[in-house]
């Protein structure tokens, strides 16, 4: 049996890369990239793998068994082609099993809505494939917060439009751990997965900030629209509606869910105490 990994450049993709290579029983691991000369380290052959070139995915994907699809970063409307092109390549070049990275997320109302609904088009147009499949719904990745801990620092608060809503984070690493065990479980196939830790608030992301970097942050609620202003300002229009409609989903409680995670792990997912301790100082 032979895996693939598409977006390998990425951290997503290099995450599962890494982990399936680290397994002692690891079957061949092949990457694909959009540019693979700027992935030379993972030490796997790495293959081209443009979303937007069919026929390009379907000659790197000859050979391949089971592939993960990491979920793309073009506007909604873009991402669900450009995932179909990665699906009917697949089909096309006798792939058996596809293992999709897709969101948890509000699927309605918010600002972040398009691109959760297209990421649940391409869930279905995996169930349509007549392959074997498995989904995961990922958490919020919780690594861009810590990176963000110099500029939480400068503004001496974390603001955002949370408010008291719960925030099931979970981390790439986890992600990775979850992936391998979709792609190898032929139990799981057939099923769609919510990937996340326990939920937390804005407040206890900020205690935890505060103990692994010695900070004195505090937590202040801003209305949506002043966050997505400030987002904006920083990030572009595009980033900053996407992470403005994210938080308004943990304002409403989208992301306060217990997950799956150990059911597809077979353990639980690390918890924030032991991630956190792992930080900083
Ligand atoms: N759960 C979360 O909190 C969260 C946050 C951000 C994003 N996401 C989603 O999760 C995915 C993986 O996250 P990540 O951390 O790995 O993101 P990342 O590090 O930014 O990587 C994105 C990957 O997508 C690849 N890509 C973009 N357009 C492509 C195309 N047309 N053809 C082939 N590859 C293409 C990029 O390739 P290049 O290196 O060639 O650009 C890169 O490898 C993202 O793509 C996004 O859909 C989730």
């Amino acid at each position: 049996m032979t895996v693939a990994v598409t977006a390998v450049s990425g951290h997503l993709g290099r995450e599962i890369a890494l982990k399936l290579i680290a397994q002692t029983d690891s079957p061949p691991v092949i990457g694909l990239a959009r540019t693979p000369g700027h992935v030379t380290d993972l030490g796997i052959e790495v293959r081209p793998g443009d979303y937007d070139q069919p026929e390009q995915l379907e000659t790197s994907l000859a050979g391949v068994d089971a592939l993960v699809i990491i979920s793309g970063m073009a506007a909604p409307e873009d991402r669900i082609q450009q995932h179909r092109n990665v699906i009917n390549a697949a089909r096309a070049a006798g792939v058996q099993k596809l293992v999709y990275t897709s969101i948890i997320g509000p699927e309605e109302g918010t600002r972040f809505s398009p691109v959760v609904q297209s990421n649940r088009q391409t869930e279905e147009d995996i169930k349509a494939s007549g392959l074997d499949w498995a989904i995961g719904r990922n958490g919020i990745y919780i690594e861009p917060d810590v990176e963000y801990i110099d500029s939480y620092k400068e503004r001496g608060e974390i603001a955002n439009s949370a408010g008291a809503g719960k925030c099931g984070y979970t981390t790439r690493s986890e992600l990775a751990h979850a992936y391998s065990a979709l792609l190898s479980r032929a139990d799981l196939n057939g099923g769609t997965f919510n990937l996340n830790g326990t939920p937390i608030t804005q407040m206890q992301l900020a205690a935890y900030l505060n103990h692994s970097f010695g900070t004195d942050l505090s937590y202040r609620e801003m209305t949506s629209e002043d966050f997505v202003a400030d987002r904006s300002a920083e990030l572009g229009d595009f980033v900053g509606a996407i992470i403005g409609g994210i938080y308004e989903g943990i304002h409403q409680g989208v992301y306060d869910r217990p997950g799956d995670f150990a059911k597809v792990a077979g353990r639980p997912h690390q918890s924030w105490d032991d991630y956190f301790s792992g930080l900083g100082n």
